[in-house]
């Protein structure tokens, strides 16, 4: 996931690295948790390109903390996920007993899509976390949350990064949605644009909704990664997907998000969500964006 919610990370002189978690975080007055963090963080900003994937040893409580994520959301997938994520999930072959590694990640992704996962000690800028993704390379967390509430975290870690994202790369419309938002991001050239591209991602691979036969259901990796919001969208201000409004609507992530955009159909969300993305220009946005104040 991109974005502010990930905890900044400070390097002291003697090269230790600091992860400092928000005062409302569940791990933030557990010291073996915070070492944990660090030295998770310190995996990734050690790595280099052309290496071997850094390997995190996790411990057998954050391995439980993955058992009881993983079951609980395989639960909830089946009446909520959309039908393209349950798709990807039957394909991808992820362990439901252990947290895979991201060499593991990148094994199953291989031959369905082709996405590799590179280490993220936290968050990464926005052109570059983007802008991989046109390379279908995905920078992802490493770190799980605390066990105390193995349901709930304040920041994307790899439970969110593999159910929530990995699940749907390993499906190929979702793989040309993620590839078509990179090239997006590589095109356009100010920060205003990449800002629009960005929340375009934010309401539709991250947030989207989708209805089906049966009801509105969950595309976004943020929605199929929590255990709370998945049922709760469902009682969102659902909007009629719109690019334009999309790509200008505020988000607050430290609440479940009032306003979604739901999709008439996985068709009209590769037509105008991926039909946006592959045209996307500065221009092409400005348009946008003015439309977005004249209709308003
Ligand atoms: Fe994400």
């Amino acid at each position: 996931m991109e974005g502010q919610l990930y905890a900044p990370l400070v390097t002291l002189d003697g090269g230790e690295v600091v992860v400092q978690l928000g005062a409302d975080h569940p791990g933030v007055g557990d010291p073996d948790y915070r070492a944990r963090r660090n030295s998770i963080a310190s995996l990734a900003l050690g790595w280099t390109e052309g290496e071997p994937m850094p390997v995190a040893r996790y411990s057998e409580d954050e391995h439980e903390i993955w058992r009881v994520v993983s079951l609980e959301l395989e639960r909830k997938h089946e009446r909520f996920a959309c039908r393209a994520a349950r798709e990807g999930r039957a394909l991808i072959d992820l362990p439901s007993d252990h947290i895979p590694q991201l060499t593991d990640v990148t094994a199953a992704l291989a031959p369905l899509t082709g996405f590799t996962y590179l280490p993220a000690a936290g968050l990464v800028a926005l052109r570059e976390f983007y802008g991989a993704l046109a390379d279908r390379r995905f920078w992802s967390t490493q770190y799980i949350r605390h066990h105390s509430v193995p349901l709930y975290t304040p920041e994307p870690d790899i439970v969110h990064e593999v159910i929530g994202h990995a699940v749907t790369l390993a499906e190929p419309t979702f793989a040309e949605l993620y590839v078509a938002a990179g090239r997006a991001a590589r095109r356009v050239e100010s920060l205003e644009s990449l800002e629009f591209v960005s929340k375009v991602f934010w309401f539709s691979l991250e947030f989207g909704v989708v209805h089906e036969d049966d009801g509105p259901k969950a595309y976004g990796a943020g929605l199929l990664s929590s255990y709370g919001e998945i049922e709760e969208f469902v009682h969102a201000d659902l909007r009629p997907l719109d690019i334009a409004r999309m790509g200008v609507q505020t988000y607050d992530i430290t609440h479940y998000q009032p306003v979604l955009f739901a999709a008439e159909s996985w068709q009209q969300v590769r037509d105008d969500v991926g039909g946006f993305f592959e045209a996307a220009n500065d221009e092409s946005i400005a348009r946008l964006r003015h439309d977005s104040r004249v209709g308003a």
